[in-house]
């Protein structure tokens, strides 16, 4: 939810159209976690008004502010709209400068251009921030604030923090030394709960910018030059933030999707510090609360020294290619998205000879695991319906039992989590915060914390006892279609890794392993079924409803693909467990309202075939997914519509069985004219609760 971005060069210059553009484009980048409003800040070719009564440093210029309600583009239009009638000069060259920006997921009132970021310390913009989460103690700094004077213009509870900053700065200022920006910002956070990722931008501070974070995601990118000319060649092997006078360019930005194409040497950054760009060096300073409440007075950071790490993604992985969407973009690239989750985690020793799965991130805790009373999957949304395919295969492996938890219900009933257990938390993102805030109370309940997540980085990665990457690549749609199915993967994996010890399940083991081999064959072959989807999707594009019938690995199934239509095609659509179909869904089932069925063959397979009977006792519309082969076994004289896919491992079913499911939800929502990788509401990033 909500991006943020800034862009600060120095020793480089840059024109002010470039800036702008570069702005505009780090939010394009960061659009896909959602949001609803849009604004950035650069600075005016005037400087602060005296009338402030303050002694502007003399390289200060007055910042301008943009906000717009709705999508980038309509900020885009605005902004070239009033640099127009303001006759702004485009041209005017910087040498150092910097710029922040933001996309806003409206939490605190209505999204409007008001409501948008930057907020404003007030008159003159002396203190800016882009801010993504929610201030918890906004009410009560407000009511301060305003005792002292402060006017807010904004129902959001952002507002509160520029102008604490501005309270702080003036306090600072008349009790004698000139705070740095840093320090003010040490003292906003000291007193600021709740969750946030913000950068400030300051008329007091020219070319300067300070970050900081808690709870939310952060990254800083840099990218330094060798000559000391424009658009020199980049360095590629800094490691540390050491300040030097190099022309260099600074990123900050929620997420690295809005780095890839400048740089890929990132830092990320951790709650509590402060990041303070300045004349060319990068500071970090980490606040310590108990510090600050102790001594009641100024905070005192520890200065840190942080290594530079380097992003494994290439600029391919956020285009969309040949693709109209990033959604078909992302299930067509399932087969190579799956090679990556599994490349270098099997072995298979000479064709005949020892089979397994290594698991670097897993290895020292697999007896630990093996010993555990209990392990709990928790999640939300896809990523639990991708735990719940792995269910069964993980207790089978295992032999511990599992339990599923929805990441927020854990929570409202504070469920018990216990010393013995291991709770294995998945996340696409490693950002939702219901996941995050169920990680921690597990963690403090003591149990062992594993993470499964696409985000190298995230806080799930960061803040789990140990964990497996998918790697399947960046995801840009909302809708999780390739990093479920790699989801699922990586949990087999796990349950391969954990039953590694027993001697009788050996030969299931490496039949399983070989599956995971041809697994990708498999996904490219199901994959053709796209233009079967489409006439499928055009025949029930107009219904209302739509119902989903699945049990065993597959109840799963059904779970995901329901959810996959209601959120992009906006349609109707439940998953339910097969089982008990008899037990209130019947009464649903007439000839109108088409039903999937999901019958493919495993365990579960005759009594499928009993569900499709009963339901066409009732004369139910049926679509039945079934095995190659099956068509009529399970609609017999053509009696309902099949859709065939490959056999493969019961346990990896899931995996073949939801692509047929994502395309239609695809098709449907193509055809019914909604926005395939924006659904309404939807945030790719839900971070908050
Ligand atoms: C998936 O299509 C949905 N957009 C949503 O349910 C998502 O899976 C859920 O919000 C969890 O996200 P995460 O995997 O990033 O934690
Ligand atoms: N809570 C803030 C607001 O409503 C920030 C929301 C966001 O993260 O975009 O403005």
């Amino acid at each position: 939810m909500c991006g943020i971005f800034a862009y600060l060069n120095y020793n480089v210059h840059r024109e002010r159209r470039y800036i702008l553009e570069l702005l505009f484009n780090g939010l394009r980048r960061l659009e896909y976690r959602g949001y609803d409003s849009a604004g950035i800040s650069i600075d005016s070719d005037s400087v602060p008004s005296a009338d402030l009564g303050r002694n502007f440093p003399a390289n200060s210029m007055n910042p301008l502010v943009f906000r717009q309600e709705g999508k980038i583009d309509q900020l885009v239009r605005s902004v070239y709209e009033e640099v127009d009638e303001t006759r702004l000069d485009l041209d005017q060259t910087f040498s150092v400068h910097t710029g922040i920006a933001h996309t806003r997921w409206a939490t605190h009132g209505p999204p409007s251009p008001r409501n948008s970021h930057p907020q404003s310390s007030g008159e003159g913009n002396e203190f800016l921030v882009v801010h993504n989460g929610i201030v918890t103690n906004y009410v009560v700094l407000k009511e301060t604030l305003v005792r002292h004077g402060f006017k807010f213009e904004s129902e959001t509870d952002t507002e509160v923090i520029p102008k604490l900053a501005k309270f702080v700065f003036d306090k600072l200022s008349e009790e004698g030394g000139r705070p740095t920006f840093s320090q003010v910002v040490l003292e906003v956070m000291r007193q600021l709960e709740g969750a946030y990722a913000l950068i400030f931008k300051s008329p007091h501070y020219p070319n300067e910018l300070v970050a900081c974070k808690r709870g939310s995601p952060l990254l800083l990118g840099l990218k330094e030059f060798k000559e000391n000319s424009d658009g020199g060649t980049p360095f590629n092997d800094v490691k540390f933030l050491t300040k030097t006078d190099n022309p260099k360019e600074l990123f900050l930005s929620s997420d690295a999707n809005a780095l890839i194409e400048h740089t890929k040497q990132v830092l990320v950054i951790e709650d509590d510090e402060v990041v303070h760009l300045k004349d060319g060096g990068i500071s970090i300073l980490k606040f310590d609360s108990d510090n600050a409440k102790a001594t009641g007075g100024l905070p005192r950071p520890a200065s840190v020294q942080r290594a530079l790490s380097i992003l494994e993604m290439e600029v391919e992985q956020i285009k969309k290619g040949n693709y109209e969407h990033y959604m078909q973009k992302e299930i067509h690239e399932q087969p190579e998205s799956l090679k990556t989750t599994m490349s270098g985690r099997l072995i298979q020793e000479g064709p005949g000879k020892v089979k397994g799965i290594l698991l670097g991130g897993l290895k020292d805790y697999l007896k630990t695991i093996r010993r555990s009373r209990r392990i709990v999957f928790i999640g939300c949304g896809t990523s639990y319906n991708a735990a719940l395919a792995a269910r069964p295969f993980v207790e089978e492996l295992s032999g511990v039992p599992v339990s599923m938890e929805i990441a927020s219900d854990l929570l409202d009933r504070q469920g018990p989590i216990y010393r013995e257990d291991t709770a294995v938390f998945v996340s696409q993102s490693g950002e939702t915060a219901d996941t995050l805030l169920a990680l921690d109370y597990a963690k403090k309940n003591g149990a062992l914390c594993v993470g499964i997540t696409n985000t190298v980085g995230s806080a799930l990665a960061r803040n789990t006892h140990c964990g497996i990457h998918i790697n399947a690549g960046a995801e840009i749609g909302v809708a999780s279609t390739k990093a479920y199915t790699s989801q699922i993967v990586v949990m087999t994996m796990l349950a391969l890794a954990v039953g590694d010890d027993s001697i009788s399940s050996k030969s299931r083991r490496e039949a399983i392993i070989d599956n995971l081999f041809d697994l990708p064959n498999k996904v490219r072959e199901v994959l053709q079924l796209d233009d079967e989807m489409k006439d499928l999707a055009k025949l029930l594009m107009d219904e209302q409803s739509l119902l989903m019938f699945g049990r065993g690995y597959n109840y799963a199934t059904a779970l995901e693909g329901a959810l996959k239509v209601k959120e992009v095609a906006l349609m109707h659509s439940e998953g339910m467990l097969a089982g008990e179909m008899k037990h209130g869904p019947l009464a649903l089932v007439d000839e109108t309202l088409p039903i999937v069925v999901i019958a493919t063959r495993d365990a579960c397979f005759s009594k499928q075939q009993s569900v499709i009977q009963q339901l066409h006792a009732r004369k139910g519309r049926l679509i039945v997914m079934c095995t190659k082969g099956d068509a009529s076994v399970v609609c017999p004289g053509g009696s309902c519509r099949a859709i065939e896919v490959p056999a493969v491992e019961d346990c990896l079913q899931p995996v073949i069985n939801i692509i047929p499911l994502q395309l239609l939800a695809y098709h449907l929502t193509v055809l019914r004219g909604f926005d395939v990788d924006q659904p309404r509401n939807l945030a790719k990033s839900v971070t908050t609760q």
